[in-house]
């Protein structure tokens, strides 16, 4: 019996790079979302891959928002299929690396606090 795969086309780089698309294939699972098989990619594949999150469940720490298809979402609750999805960084938010994007707001920035200038 073949596993179905699930197919990703992750950005990749920092802010000082262009950004260069890498393809992953991810043992498919009937339900599974963006965020897991990104897990699965850190665990098994690459663990440089950047990306963020925290609850792994439906909205509650936001922390994983990522663009799929050009669409901003949850990674934790887009469902993936067996058809290939992009997966990108925020565009309205300074990329930090791969999936991850600077997305404290001003205001709770420590350097602000701390009376430092913001780069
Ligand atoms: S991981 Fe917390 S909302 Fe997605």
């Amino acid at each position: 019996m073949t596993q179905d795969t699930a197919k990703l086309k992750v950005q990749r780089g920092g802010p000082a790079e262009a950004p260069v698309f890498e393809d992953f294939e991810v043992p498919y699972r009937e339900g599974m979302s963006v965020l897991d098989a990104l897990i699965w990619v850190r665990a098994n594949v690459d663990s440089s891959l950047a990306i963020r999150y925290s609850c792994t469940n439906a909205n509650t720490c936001k922390e994983c928002m990522v663009k799929v298809e050009g669409k901003t979402v949850y990674a934790c609750t887009e469902r993936l299929g067996t058809t290939p999805v992009t997966v990108g960084p925020l565009t309205n938010k300074r990329l930090l690396r791969d999936l991850v994007t600077d997305i404290v707001p001003p205001k709770e920035k420590l350097s602000l606090l701390l009376g430092q200038d913001q780069d």
